[in-house]
């Protein structure tokens, strides 16, 4: 069913996108790419209007970030329409590209738990990071990360997609790491918000959670250049290489696996979860 999606063509295009940016600023090092962005101007809650996607930009680049996935939310509390998301994601591209910002947006979604039912195949391959029509970025639904979570995950595997599961620290209860661990076991990554890994009181236990394996990828899920988190991944980058398992794996993290995502494989992580030490 994923063939008649028009995803697969730009999922080339977004990789391509990726690997041209990349080369481009080889010479400064790696390039890392963010798929957790609210960048898109005017949208849902994210940038306010093109300047504060603008400003959202130049805190990716100053951060070696070069490729930005929008993910605007897809969520009953948002208009978001589908079919507007290449028009605003162009839109922004041609202002970095006339502002001279080296980094570039690509499209994708944070898509609900409570929407993925009501959105169909079409849709979703809009949606998914990259428009690469595989990998989809789902925030779970409000409350303690639980069983139906994990059915949405097995159910959008029966559909032909694989999750990328949001920021799941904002979803704490009584069987997390088991939740969690059967997540990961149905195919889903795990990505968590690169500035509550940096610092913060969540730090400590999302380093645990690292050390584990349960934690794949990072998002800066930033809002807004003018407030709250910047796009920036690189300090929640170094606070993982305090996970001495995970020191081979950092570039992976950030940079080869995302790219890996956009380019719409069928990622299998390079370490595994392993129990918790007691
Ligand atoms: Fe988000």
């Amino acid at each position: 069913m994923r063939g008649r999606r028009a995803g697969r063509g730009d999922a080339r295009g977004a990789a391509q996108l990726a690997e041209a940016w990349s080369w481009r600023r080889g010479w400064l090092g790696p390039s890392l790419i963010d798929l957790h962005c609210h960048i898109l101007p005017a949208l849902d809650d994210g940038a306010i209007d093109l300047e504060d996607s603008v400003g959202m930009a130049r805190q990716a680049e100053s951060d070696g970030i070069d490729v930005v996935c929008a993910t605007p939310h897809i969520r009953s509390d948002h208009d978001v329409r589908v079919d507007q998301l290449e028009g605003r994601v162009s839109a922004v591209n041609e202002e970095l590209e006339r502002l001279g910002i080296g980094v570039r947006v690509t499209r994708g979604g944070e898509i609900a738990e409570e929407a993925v039912g009501r959105t169909d195949d079409d849709q979703l391959g809009e949606l998914s990071l990259g428009r690469n029509g595989l990998w989809l970025l789902i925030e779970p639904r409000p409350g303690p990360l639980g069983d139906p979570t994990v059915e949405t995950v097995e159910q959008l595997a029966e559909r032909g997609f694989r999750c990328v599961i949001a920021h799941p620290e904002r979803h704490p209860g009584e069987r997390f790491r088991e939740q969690l661990e059967t997540l990961v076991a149905r195919g889903a990554l795990i990505q968590v918000t690169a500035a509550l890994i940096a610092e913060g009181p969540a730090a400590p236990f999302l380093l645990e959670l690292a050390a584990e394996g349960l934690v794949h990828l990072l998002g800066s899920d930033a809002h807004s250049s003018r407030a709250g988190r910047p796009v920036r991944l690189s300090e929640g980058r170094d606070r993982l290489s305090e996970v001495e398992r995970l020191k081979p794996y950092l570039g992976w993290i950030v940079i080869d696996g995302p790219a890996a995502i956009l380019r719409g494989e069928p990622v299998i992580p390079p370490f595994a979860s392993v129990p918790p030490v007691s």
